[in-house]
């Protein structure tokens, strides 16, 4: 039976990789994508989400609107640097105009303990934007959402500097007492951060294959991501490509066997320079009920060979 799936995005490009990688792959089953700020407002996150699933064939596909900021602020601007790297729309300048359906009325959060309760361990959650929706869910109802199966969340970095200071990966960031609660709540995390998502890297000679595939969604993947490889090569020209940050959390929900993990009870640094830094808990090293793993090692070629393989398969004629 597929394993059932919440996507809790904020909808940039490699967000959209992570709703094609679900799609492409058989042992998913996409319940629900629920919406964060973060690449962009919550609203466009919304929208982007409803056009990709319409570009790939699935508009019934529901999306519902979340956290339209962190747990400790009152409003959120998108950063410089997200609209360098992902559009001012969040999806590399696509102008899909696609109509997109009504919103659906209930909360992302709601439907995530909605979801825990229907399907319990049968669920996976996978957040790739920032952690304030799993974290109100922690506010709200803790206890039901501790029914879920597996949360893996794409942020975070352990044996690795960040990649908005020195310390803080960009999810994290935005809301580093909200990712501190999640690590802390006892729910079933597997981070993936940019310890192994900096080691799955995309180029310009893959996006030429789905290009030749000649379908719309095929050549609307290939231009978004063509943008996203565009913006590394200014802000990280030493990679020679792009990183698959929120695919491979998709992947790792999917198929564990894919990486390595290092079991550890993790903060978030909440003060100081160091805030947003993801860090074992040195209250808690030796606490033998670690529900908390870190991502250290990835089988790369592998990954490579499925994201291509599935999102090919999907893209095709
Ligand atoms: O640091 C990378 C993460 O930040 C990705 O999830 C990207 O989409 C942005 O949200
Ligand atoms: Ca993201």
């Amino acid at each position: 039976m597929a394993q059932k799936m919440i996507l809790d995005l904020d909808t940039g490009i490699d967000d959209a990789l992570a709703i094609a990688y679900a799609l492409g792959s058989s042992e998913v089953d996409l319940i629900g994508i629920t919406s964060e700020y973060g690449n962009v407002l919550t609203e466009r996150s919304v929208v982007n989400s409803q056009q990709i699933l319409h570009l790939l064939g699935h508009p019934d596909i529901p999306v519902y609107l979340g956290a339209g900021h962190s747990t400790t602020t009152n409003d959120f601007s998108v950063l410089p640097i997200s609209a360098e790297i992902h559009g001012q729309d969040g999806v590399g300048e696509l102008h899909l105009t696609e109509p997109h359906p009504e919103m659906v009325t209930e909360s992302a959060v709601d439907f995530i303990l909605r979801a825990c309760q229907e399907y319990g361990a049968d669920l996976s959650i996978v957040a790739t934007g920032p952690m304030t929706n799993l974290a109100l869910a922690i506010q709200k109802d803790l206890p039901t959402l501790k029914k879920v199966g597996q949360i893996v969340i794409m942020g975070g970095a352990l044996t690795v500097g960040g990649n908005v200071s020195p310390f803080a990966e960009a999810n994290i960031s935005q809301d580093p007492e909200a990712a501190d609660l999640l690590f802390k709540s006892g729910l079933p995390v597997t981070m993936v951060g940019l310890d192994v998502t900096l080691r799955t890297l995309f180029t310009r000679t893959d996006t030429a294959e789905w290009r030749a595939l000649g379908t719309p969604a095929a050549t609307a993947y290939a231009d978004m991501v063509d943008y996203y490889i565009k913006a590394y090569e200014v802000t990280s020209p030493h990679l020679h490509g792009c990183a698959l940050h929120d695919p491979l959390a998709v992947a790792v929900a999917i198929d564990p066997s894919l990486v390595t993990t290092f079991p550890l009870n993790l903060k978030t640094e909440i003060e100081g320079p160091s805030r947003g830094r993801t860090i074992g808990n040195n209250a808690r090293l030796d606490d033998p009920t670690t529900r908390t793993a870190v991502c250290v090692q990835v089988d790369t070629p592998r990954f490579l060979t499925e994201f291509k393989a599935r999102i090919g398969h999907l893209l095709a004629p």
